[in-house]
C-alpha cells in the first residue's frame, strides 16, 4: 500500500543545478518522488547555474543523471519524459545580477511554495539570499535550503547564520544534515519513544557505555580538495555523528515537533564535556593493493588530516554523567558498516554462580542491512545444566515489513519533501551547529597547537590499533566492525 503523503504545489530552484550533488542526489531523488506520484501536477524543478544551457538541454542532462544515479529506479521512458516536462532552466549569476530578470519571469503569478536549494559552495550563500530578497522573488511560502559543511567553525557558521538571517527567518530555513533523512536514523526515535520496554532503562544507572560507528570503505576519492581542508572531525563528527548522539542521548520531546526535538537535541550538545587529548585517537589511511593512500589522494606528502577518528565522550548531565559514548568514523575501513550500540550493564548478582560476563546489548544498524538486534542471555541447550549464552534476537527491517521496507526513499528525497510540506523536524537548527562547532573547535584548535600527527593505518583494516587501545584503557571493546 502506497503512503504517499500529498504536497502542495511548489516550484523547486536548485542554485547549483548542474552540480554533483544536484545530479547525484536531488535529481533521481525528485524523479522517485515523481513517480511514487507525490509530486503535484503542475509542480515544477528549476535548475540554476551559470553554465549556458536551454531547458531542453537541461531536460536531458537530468535524464542523464537519472539513468546514472536513479538507482535503477525503472520507471519507462514515458515517465521519464513526463518528469521532464517539469523541468525548466535558468542561466544565472550568483555574484551578478545575469539572469535574474529571467527568473522573476518564470516565477512571475505563481502562488505556490517556492523552495530554494542552495546547492553551492557556501561563500555564495549570501549573496543567494541577498538577491533573493533584491529581486522579490520570496513569497509567504518561501524557504531555503542549504547543505553542508556549513561552516568550518564556531565564527565561519556564525556569519553564515547571520548572512542568511538577513533576509530569512529562522523557520524559512532547512539546514540538511542528510543522515536525520535515512529511515533507520528516525528508527531511533521510534524505537526510544514508541516501546515501553527500553527507555526505562536508558540511561546511566543501566547502560555501560554507547558505541557509535559510521565505518566507509570508501577514500576520499576526487573530494580530496575539500576533504583535506575538512578531515573526518568537520566531515562526519561535528554533524553526523554528533545528530547521532543526540537522538540516542536526548530527553523524549513533549511531542514529536520541530522546536520541541531540537530543543531536546540542542540541550545533549551544550551538556558535552570537553574531549581531553588522550580521549581521541586521529589516524590517515595508507596506501593498499586497491587503491593510494590518503597522502597520495590528496596529493600531499605531508597531510595531517585526519581520514579517521575515535573518541570518548561524556555528557554531564543527570541521566548520562558516568555512561562514556565512544565514536568512530573512518574512510578505507574494512567494511561499509554503521551502527549505535547501547552496551547494558552486568546483572549485579547472578543465581546461576557463573562468572558473570554476560550483558545485554541493543544495536541498530543504521546501513546497510537495517535492523536492530537485541542479545539476550539464554540457557545453553541441553543436558549440562545452568551454563548461560548470548543469543542474538535479530530484526532486519526488509524480513519484518517486507515490501514495504524494501525499498525506503533515500535520504533526500525524503528531506525535499519535508521542505515543501514545511516541516523542519529532521533539519538542523542555527544554534544546534553552532554549539556543535563551539564543542569541536577547541579539540581542532588542540591538534593544530601540538602539530598532532595522525597515526597510519591500513587501508581495508578497522583503524588505527591506538583507538582499541583507548577502550582497553576502559577494559571494553570495540564491536566488531563487519
Ligand atoms: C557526507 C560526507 O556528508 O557523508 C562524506 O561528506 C561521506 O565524506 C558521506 O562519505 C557518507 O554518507 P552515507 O550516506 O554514504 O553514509
Amino acid at each position: 500500500v502506497s503512503r504517499v503523503i500529498p504536497v502542495d504545489t511548489f516550484d523547486l530552484v536548485i542554485f547549483g543545478g548542474t552540480g554533483d550533488l544536484a545530479r547525484r542526489k536531488i535529481l533521481p531523488g525528485l524523479f522517485r518522488r515523481f513517480c511514487a506520484g507525490q509530486m503535484p501536477e503542475d509542480a515544477r524543478v528549476i535548475g540554476a547555474a551559470r553554465a549556458e544551457m536551454s531547458a531542453d538541454e537541461y531536460r536531458s542532462f537530468v535524464a542523464d543523471a537519472i539513468r546514472e544515479f536513479g538507482g535503477g529506479k525503472s520507471c519507462d521512458d514515458g515517465t521519464l519524459e513526463a518528469f521532464q516536462a517539469r523541468l525548466e532552466y535558468v542561466t544565472v549569476d550568483a555574484m551578478g545580477d545575469d539572469g535574474w530578470p529571467e527568473m522573476v519571469k518564470l516565477m512571475d503569478g505563481r502562488d505556490v511554495v517556492r523552495a530554494y536549494y542552495f546547492s553551492v559552495a557556501p561563500s555564495l550563500f549570501g549573496d543567494l539570499a541577498s538577491r533573493l530578497h533584491k529581486w522579490e522573488l520570496t513569497n509567504d511560502q518561501t524557504r531555503i535550503v542549504v547543505e553542508k559543511p556549513f561552516g568550518r567553525d564556531l565564527v565561519t557558521a556564525k556569519a553564515l547564520n547571520a548572512s542568511l538571517a538577513e533576509h530569512f527567518d529562522e523557520s524559512q530555513i532547512y539546514r540538511i544534515d542528510h543522515y536525520l533523512g535515512k529511515e533507520t536514523v528516525q528508527n531511533l526515535m521510534a524505537v526510544r519513544f514508541g516501546n515501553m520496554l527500553f527507555e526505562p532503562l536508558w540511561n546511566s544507572q543501566y547502560v555501560d557505555h554507547i558505541q557509535i560507528t559510521v565505518a566507509e570503505t570508501v577514500g576520499v576519492g576526487g573530494r580530496g580538495d575539500y576533504y583535506d581542508r575538512s578531515g573526518a572531525m568537520r566531515d562526519m563528527v561535528q554533524n553526523h555523528l554528533m545528530q547521532l548522539l543526540c537522538l540516542i542521548a536526548m530527553e523524549p520531546p513533549s511531542k514529536f515537533d520541530p522546536d520541541a526535538v531540537r530543543d531536546e537535541k540542542l540541550k545533549v550538545i551544550r551538556a558535552l564535556d570537553p574531549v581531553a587529548p588522550h580521549h581521541v585517537v586521529r589516524g590517515q589511511y595508507d596506501a593498499s593493493g586497491d587503491g593510494p593512500g590518503y597522502r597520495e589522494a590528496v596529493e600531499d606528502p605531508r597531510s595531517r588530516t585526519e581520514s579517521y577518528v575515535a573518541m570518548k565522550v561524556g555528557i554531564s548531565n543527570w541521566r548520562w554523567a558516568g555512561t562514556p559514548f565512544y565514536l568512530r568514523t573512518g574512510k578505507r575501513l574494512v567494511t561499509r558498516s554503521s551502527e549505535i550500540s547501547v552496551v547494558f550493564k552486568e546483572l549485579n548478582h547472578s543465581i546461576f554462580g557463573e562468572k558473570q560476563d554476560h550483558r545485554n546489548t541493543l544495536s541498530i544498524r543504521l546501513q546497510p542491512n537495517e535492523g536492530i538486534t537485541l542479545n539476550v542471555t539464554i540457557k545453553e541447550p541441553g543436558p549440562g545444566g545452568m551454563r548461560l549464552v548470548d543469543v542474538p534476537l535479530d530484526m532486519t527491517f526488509a524480513e519484518a515489513l517486507g515490501e514495504d521496507a524494501e525499498d525506503p526513499p533515500d535520504a533526500y528525497e525524503r528531506l525535499i519533501m519535508d521542505v515543501i510540506r514545511g516541516n523542519q523536524t529532521l533539519f538542523m537548527r542555527g544554534d544546534e551547529v553552532e554549539a556543535a562547532w563551539a564543542w569541536t573547535d577547541p579539540i581542532i584548535a588542540g591538534w593544530e597547537a601540538r602539530g598532532d600527527v595522525p597515526k597510519p593505518y591500513e587501508s581495508g583494516s578497522s583503524g588505527p590499533g591506538d583507538a582499541v587501545q583507548m577502550l582497553a584503557r576502559d577494559t571494553r571493546v570495540w564491536r566488531e566492525v563487519k
